[in-house]
């Protein structure tokens, strides 16, 4: 089922609202890892796959890159990425990932920042983005960790008191839809394995070059109230593949 609750106006709203909607990139958490598995953009074709504000595509320009194409399902998402990212060399398209069929070898990068854990068929994205990327061409992408997606609720479980007693993690080998909360609200994800991540990658064509679970940048871990506890289970997972 493909699920557009981006264009929800009060879940939008919430999202807008967060630090990686307000900051862009160096609002995100995982950023500080993300950067260093980005390749060269140098005169790149890119696809940034569930591109929300357009922040990945901008600074695929911003370093070099010939031109961007950012694809979303959300319209409220998109008209935000064309207001703040001004580029004739970015062009955005409305439509589900599931849906995209772009010719062969179309693009030599293709990007994807915690949009995959939203696609019910990992396989049948990676059989397109596969046959749109050139060979030798980069894919990376970050989803939610699959410890962070396996159980669902996606909360800790607390004690009588409110305090933190640890991350549940539950149904881990049974992938498929969770009906996660997510900034207070029920939002359909995927859960998948990490076997099922990094296998279909490979059996997809692809060389796993880098894999990170990332965790908070030093500084921020005393400044700012709860992040401690993001070193008791990885939230994220990155990964950056070659397509051979
Ligand atoms: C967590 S946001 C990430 C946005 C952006 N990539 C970033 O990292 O800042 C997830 C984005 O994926 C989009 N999305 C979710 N499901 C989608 C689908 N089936 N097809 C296209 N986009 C989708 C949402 O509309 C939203 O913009």
């Amino acid at each position: 089922m493909k699920q557009n609750k981006y264009d929800d106006k009060s879940f939008f709203d919430k999202y807008s609202n967060m630090n990686r909607s307000k900051s862009g990139l160096e609002g995100a958490g995982e950023w500080h890892e993300l950067k260093k598995m980005l390749p060269d953009f140098q005169g790149k074709r890119v696809l940034d796959l569930g591109c929300g504000f357009g922040w990945h595509c901008q600074y695929a320009i911003e370093n070099g890159a010939k031109s961007v194409i950012g694809v979303d399902i959300s319209q409220k998402m998109l008209n935000e990425a064309s207001n703040k990212t001004k580029s004739e060399n970015i062009q955005y398209i409305c439509m589900p990932i599931e849906d995209i069929d772009f010719p062969d070898n179309s693009f030599d990068v293709v990007i994807s920042s915690l949009a995959l854990h939203y696609i019910q068929s990992f396989d049948d994205i990676l059989s397109k983005i596969s046959k749109c990327i050139l060979n030798g061409g980069e894919f990376i992408f970050s989803v939610e960790h699959p410890i962070f997606t396996a159980q669902g609720t996606q909360d800790w479980y607390y004690d009588d008191k409110g305090n933190i007693v640890h991350w549940p993690v539950d149904r881990y080998f049974t992938e498929g839809v969770r009906n996660a909360n997510f900034l207070g609200e029920e939002v359909i994800k995927y859960h998948r394995t990490l076997t099922t991540y990094l296998n279909n990658l490979i059996k997809a064509g692809f060389e796993i070059k880098g894999l990170v679970e990332p965790k908070p940048e030093e500084n921020l871990l005393y400044t700012i109230p709860g992040m401690l506890d993001e070193l008791r289970r990885p939230m994220m997972l990155l990964v950056s593949a070659i397509k051979k």
